[in-house]
């Protein structure tokens, strides 16, 4: 039987989703509580990267290692994987060897494709399309801070990049309304926001998306494997960036949020990222640790 991927959130439906939210919040308790069951003992995780990480390196690599099994390490520097052998070959020997596999690099095709011949299940770590792990962190942030996403209304101000595609996925699959305030030429595909429906809206003024919200996120604007385009970016994105005055726009108890890292000044005001009265960053950097564990048993273990 062909093993279960996580390549966007769209592989799963809203229940599992909700399920594997759940479950974050459940093993996130427990790690707290120092009763963690060995659930991965003997089982392994690859870690491909092709790009940078802090976060999502270590939270999988700790993850893995605080539920019992163990994480490798791999970069293009020094596998075969940056001598050019191709990414189905390196799918279907890696998956001969251990148990689960995330992937972060560039096309998102090349994903897919490693996922096409992988044996074992294959999670999206970031690609230049989508970056679903970070939005099921997110989700159980909010969740944790306010209680259910489910018709609540989020704002996202800045690059229709991979972390706005998952969210739009995410509008969907969790049930909220998202107003996507982006400059003109920056915005996220047509095709996937055609499928998103009136649900999802796209405007180029940002204090109109975020009249109202509930949530207000932002990303870098210039993303990994962009920066040769960063001086054009910085002028297109002038008047994007998320404030104090831009967020008393917002729901009187809305929450920000910045999947990090940030950059102080261009898409965010130093003062807001950190005002805990409304950032909630850090606790969405934590958050991956606790939400990564969940889809690695659901993908593993079914539950
Ligand atoms: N947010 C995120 O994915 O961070 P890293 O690039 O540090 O993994
Ligand atoms: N959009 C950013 C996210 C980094 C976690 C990038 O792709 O570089």
């Amino acid at each position: 039987m062909a093993p279960r991927h996580f390549l966007t959130l769209g592989d799963f439906s809203p229940a599992e989703l909700r399920a594997v939210i759940d479950n974050a919040i459940a093993l996130k308790a427990a790690h707290r509580a120092g009763r963690e069951p060995p659930t991965m003992a003997g089982r392994v995780l690859g870690m491909i990267f092709e790009k940078s990480s802090t976060r999502t390196r270590v939270s999988f690599e700790s993850g893995m290692a605080q539920m019992g099994g163990s994480a490798i390490f791999l970069s293009p520097a020094d596998t075969q994987l940056g001598r050019g052998e191709p990414i189905e070959d390196t799918a279907r020997v890696l998956s001969r060897m251990v148990d689960i596999i995330m992937v972060r690099t560039y096309a998102h095709a090349k994903l897919e494709a490693f996922a096409a011949h992988s044996r074992v299940p294959v999670i999206n770590a970031l690609t230049d399309d989508f970056h679903p792990c970070q939005v099921l962190a997110d989700i159980q942030t909010f969740v944790e801070h306010r209680g259910a996403i489910a018709g609540r209304s989020v704002a996202w101000i800045g690059d229709g990049n991979n972390m706005c595609q998952s969210y739009i996925e995410a509008a969907g699959l969790f049930d909220f309304e998202l107003r996507i305030a982006c400059p003109r030429g920056y915005e996220p595909d047509a095709g996937l926001l055609a499928t998103a429906g009136a649900r999802v809206q796209l405007g180029h003024a940002p204090a109109a998306a975020v009249a109202g919200a509930d949530l207000v996120v932002t990303d870098v604007f210039t993303s990994m494997g962009q920066e040769a385009e960063q001086q054009q970016r910085a002028a297109a994105f002038a008047g994007f960036l998320v404030d104090h005055e831009l967020f008393a726009r917002a729901a009187a108890d809305a929450l920000f949020m910045h999947c990090l890292p940030a950059h102080r000044g261009e898409e965010v005001s130093a003062e807001l990222l950190e005002d805990p009265r409304h950032s909630v960053v850090w606790d969405e950097a934590e958050n991956r640790l606790h939400s990564q564990k969940a889809l690695m048993r659901f993908l593993l273990d079914g539950h």
